[in-house]
């Protein structure tokens, strides 16, 4: 929901734009530490989800660890002051490039995700005449009940070490003298809202842990991953996920041992509703069949929908929302729907057909919300186009 100055304000602007509310950003971040510490968990934010500079200097000063998934990565969050003892490095195609950067940082962890990288791992450090720390990244074939394309715990995706080549990794493990070993990781999916795939992944967990024990390897720390949900149909009912709930999921579900540490990897829960992509109508297209409305943002800044048939609210934030239609003159409707869509070279760069919009014009600015996680991070330039800019609440 957007006040009378803040649209006064957009209107001064070129567009598009991202919109980062950062009081919300504060709020949200607050939430979640306050529901996280009175269990003593480890938080860390994926930092994949959203590294706008700013953005990510308002999460650095929560105090949360850094999930990185590049060599980039883990250099932007070392530089931007996270802590390097909190800093983990996941990913399925780690380069030797990589690695040796983030050896030399002593970073806490690599999550592994194969056999052979734990030999990679062990073969780089050892020329370093270094110790590296791992966890193994376990694929627990725990269905997320989410978008397939944002599913990652299923035997079919290309994510971590399958349970059945889990003796392999014990016996390197066993040879691996340049490796400590640190606990288990998972990460099972995205967007993830129904509680129970959690308690399901808490109970894989624990079986998981039990196995390494069994085989004289101490877990220490149980990642958990992410993939916190959203409510991407309501953000101003819900703009702050229920941490609580979240959190006390593992806290009755996993078998945590004394000096056990429990971390999480969120990203999307932690900055989604916190922006809005804003646009203008370029055109308006009415046809018998299709009324379309044109924007001057597109895939380019905001991939999610067309990717993931993503739904995300779209709002037009220069008239009135359509309601009941209050116009004397009935014959004009109070609303049309329209298929938004950018202006990009393909039929795919529709952010949503038949949408329910006030009747609207070129010139009006329409928003399209929780756009913060997964949005301005994977931006393209494709068509030549201009990198999409930021704009940050006072
Ligand atoms: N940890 C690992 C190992 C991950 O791969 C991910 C996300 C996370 C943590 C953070 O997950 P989150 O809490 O944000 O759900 N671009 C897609 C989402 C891809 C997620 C990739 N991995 C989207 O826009 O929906």
């Amino acid at each position: 929901m957007f006040n009378t100055n803040t649209i006064a304000r957009f209107n001064q602007l070129e567009t598009p734009f991202y919109y980062y509310d950062l009081n919300l950003l504060s709020t949200t971040l607050q939430a979640c530490k306050d529901a996280a510490d009175p269990y003593n968990f480890h938080v860390h934010y994926a930092m994949k989800a959203n590294f706008n500079s700013k953005v990510f200097d308002v999460i650095q000063s929560y105090g949360f660890g850094a999930d990185c998934v590049s060599g980039n990565e883990v250099k932007a969050a070392i530089q931007h002051g996270f802590d390097k003892g909190k800093v983990v490095f996941a990913g399925v195609g780690k380069s030797d490039k990589e690695i040796n950067e983030a050896l030399d940082q002593q970073i806490f962890c690599f999550n592994v995700e194969s056999v052979q990288e734990l030999q990679i791992i062990n073969d780089l450090a050892k020329a370093k005449n270094k110790t590296a720390s791992v966890a193994i990244r376990i694929n627990p074939n725990v269905d997320a009940h989410t978008h397939h394309f944002i599913t990652t715990g299923l035997e079919e995706n290309k994510f971590g070490v399958n349970t059945w080549e889990l003796p392999a990794v014990v016996e390197a493990l066993g040879k691996c003298t340049n490796l400590r070993f640190q606990g288990i990781h998972f990460h099972i999916g995205s967007q993830i809202t129904d509680m129970d795939v959690y308690k399901n992944l808490c109970t894989r967990v624990n079986e998981l842990q039990q196995w390494f024990e069994e085989r004289g390897l101490p877990v220490k720390v149980l990642n958990v991953g992410g993939g916190l949900g959203v409510d991407y149909n309501n953000p101003d009912q819900n703009p702050i996920c229920d941490f609580e709930s979240y959190f006390k999921v593992f806290k009755q579900f996993l078998n945590i041992k004394p000096n056990q540490e429990v971390h999480f990897e969120l990203g999307r829960a932690l900055v989604a509703q916190s922006a809005s992509l804003i646009s203008r109508v370029l055109y308006v297209k009415n046809g018998i069949k299709k009324n379309f409305l044109i924007l001057d943002a597109g895939m380019t800044e905001l991939i999610r929908p067309m990717l993931y048939q993503a739904y995300h609210q779209i709002e037009n934030l220069s008239r009135e929302p359509s309601g009941e239609n209050t116009n004397p003159d009935l014959s004009i409707p109070n609303s049309i729907k329209y298929d938004v869509v950018g202006p990009i070279c393909e039929s795919t760069d529709c952010f949503r057909k038949d949408v329910d919009l006030p009747v609207s014009y070129r010139g009006d600015l329409i928003a399209v919300r929780t756009a913060g996680a997964y949005g301005e991070v994977m931006a393209s330039g494709y068509n030549l186009r201009d990198r999409v800019q930021s704009v940050y609440s006072y």
